[in-house]
């Protein structure tokens, strides 16, 4: 059984006061981590003092890192200042990387495989434009995207990574992704994970969907067999809402 993963991607949102004001207020509040497991994934600057006041249940996540361990790489950061920090997981792979940074496929490899190295649990997140799935394309571009990114991972270690499917037209628009196509794009992942590492891996990997997940539509999301946990931007902001939304998950376990 896979256990349901709601995690938090606040990209460039809260100043330090409203980050310390959310952990204290939701750290106590999301279900137990036996049952859910729960992470927010802050800008790097504030991941040590939230790291200090996760508390049980919530984990701190990155939202990027270089993919060399240290270097002359200006504004970037390093997976050994991640460890250090004890941050448990690194988003890999966000839309937002790849279109306004210039993030490859092969860059998303060479991330996957230095968190790995690292003990750091990647989710790494794929996903089609809205052109690409009007032109009946979107299996080719998760199949492309998926081969790339875990070219040389070994099975062992899909263990540790999650991946999120998040449809780029459907990030921050408040288009979600109907329950039906999302669970379809989530089950067609699974079946090229299968394909790749066998029905084992396969059956065991957690695959998030992401894109204008809300308290309102958490629940039919859940209920797609292939949909694992969600990967959410604009409503993980609002403590009461991310409660709300890792509560969800309890009715799917
Ligand atoms: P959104 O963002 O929930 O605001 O659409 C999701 C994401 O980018 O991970």
């Amino acid at each position: 059984m896979r256990k349901p993963f709601i995690a938090g991607n606040w990209k460039m949102h809260k100043t330090r006061d409203e980050a310390l004001y959310f952990v204290l207020k939701v750290s106590s509040e999301v279900p137990n981590m036996d049952k859910v497991e729960t992470a927010i994934c802050p800008p790097s600057p504030l991941l040590r003092d939230l790291i200090k006041r996760q508390g049980e249940n919530l984990r701190i996540g990155a939202q990027n890192m270089h993919y060399e361990e240290e270097g002359a790489f200006t504004g970037e950061v390093s997976p050994l200042l991640l460890k250090s920090y004890n941050v448990t997981h690194v988003i890999i792979g966000h839309s937002e990387r790849r279109n306004l940074f210039g993030e490859t496929d092969e860059d998303v490899n060479r991330k996957i495989h230095m968190a790995l190295k690292h003990g750091l649990k990647p989710i790494v997140c794929i996903g089609e434009h809205l052109e690409e799935r009007e032109n009946g394309k979107t299996n080719d571009v998760l199949e492309r995207q998926v081969k790339k990114a875990f070219d040389g991972v070994k099975k062992e270690d899909l263990e540790d990574v999650v991946i999120a499917y998040e449809p780029i037209w459907a990030i921050g628009t408040g288009k979600t992704a109907t329950a039906d196509v999302a669970g379809e794009a989530c089950g067609f992942i699974r079946s090229l994970i299968k394909d790749r590492y066998g029905s084992d891996v396969a059956e065991a990997i957690r695959i998030q969907y992401g894109g204008s997940v809300k308290p309102h539509n958490i629940d039919e999301l859940l209920d797609e067999e292939d949909i694992d946990g969600a990967l959410i931007g604009g409503a993980s902001l609002d403590a009461d809402k991310f409660i709300t939304m890792a509560k969800a998950a309890l009715n799917h376990l």
